[in-house]
C-alpha cells in the first residue's frame, strides 16, 4: 500500500516535459548556415537535449532572408542530408526534417515565384516579419501562399512589438486564417517583459497553434527548460488546442 501510494506521488511529481507534444516545427539545427548551430557537435548536443525534453520529432527551420541569410532549398536539403547521417552514427533516435523561416521581405516574392518554397506535413509553411515593420505587401503575400494551397504559421507573433497598440492587427491575421506559432521561451522572459505579456495574452484568447522552441544555441536550451515550469504553457498543453502532433 505505501510503496503504492508513494509511485503515485513519485509519478505525480514527474519533471513537465513536452512528451505530449511530440513535433517541435521551428528550429535552428543544420550547422553553419544561419544564426543557429554552428557545428555538428553543437547540432547533436541540441537535438540530443530536446530529445531528453520529450520531442520525437523535429522540422528544423533556417532562416531564408534575402539580405542575411541567403539560404536556397538546396543548401538547407544537403544540410539535412549530413545532420540526419550524423543522427544515425550516434544513434540518436529522432526523426528529423527540415523546412524554411521564410523572413517576408522584399525578395520574398521572387521565391514564391519560382515555386520552390520548403514546406513540411501538409503544405504548411513558417513565415516571420521583420521586427522593425511589417512588410507593405504582407496581406497579399499571405493570400497568394493561400491560393497556393499553403498553409501559413506566423511565427512568434508575441515579438512584433510595433503591433502591440494594436492588437486588431493580430485579430486580422488570424481572421485571414493564418496560424500562430508561440516560442515557447518567450514564456520564460527570454525577451522582453512586454513579449511574455503578449505571449500569455495570445494564449489567454486562444490564439496559439502551434509551439516551437525556435532553438538556436544552448541560452535557448536553457529558457525552453525554464519554459516548462511556467503555467501559462501547462494550460495551453493541457488545452488540447495545440496542432504539433498534427505534423
Ligand atoms: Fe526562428
Amino acid at each position: 500500500m505505501l510503496k503504492r501510494l508513494f509511485s503515485i506521488s513519485a509519478s505525480r511529481k514527474k519533471t513537465p516535459d513536452f512528451t505530449a507534444i511530440k513535433t517541435d516545427m521551428h528550429s535552428h539545427l543544420i550547422p553553419g548556415i544561419d544564426d543557429g548551430a554552428r557545428t555538428m557537435e553543437d547540432s547533436l548536443n541540441l537535438v540530443r537535449k530536446m530529445h531528453a525534453l520529450g520531442f520525437t520529432k523535429l522540422i528544423t527551420t533556417p532562416h531564408i532572408q534575402s539580405e542575411f541569410f541567403k539560404n536556397t532549398p538546396e543548401i538547407i536539403l544537403s544540410g539535412l542530408e549530413n545532420l540526419r547521417e550524423a543522427l544515425a552514427a550516434e544513434n540518436i533516435p529522432v526523426q528529423m526534417e527540415a523546412a524554411a523561416e521564410y523572413l517576408l521581405d522584399d525578395g520574398f516574392e521572387e521565391k514564391m515565384n519560382a515555386g520552390n518554397l520548403l514546406s513540411f506535413s501538409d503544405k504548411h509553411i513558417l513565415i516571420e516579419l521583420s521586427y522593425y515593420n511589417p512588410h507593405p505587401n504582407l496581406k497579399s503575400f499571405i493570400f497568394n501562399l493561400q491560393c497556393e494551397g499553403y498553409k501559413v504559421i506566423l511565427a512568434h507573433p508575441e515579438r512584433y512589438t510595433y503591433w502591440f497598440k494594436d492588437f486588431s492587427k493580430f485579430e486580422d491575421l488570424k481572421e485571414r486564417g493564418v496560424f500562430f506559432q508561440l516560442n515557447t521561451v518567450s514564456l520564460a522572459g527570454f525577451y522582453p517583459d512586454t513579449v511574455k505579456k503578449f505571449a500569455e495574452k495570445f494564449i489567454e484568447k486562444g490564439m496559439i497553434d502551434f509551439i516551437g522552441s525556435d532553438m538556436h544555441n544552448t541560452n535557448y536550451m536553457a529558457a525552453l527548460e525554464r519554459s516548462l515550469k511556467e503555467k501559462p504553457l501547462a494550460r495551453l498543453i493541457a488545452s488540447g488546442k495545440l496542432r504539433n502532433g498534427e505534423l
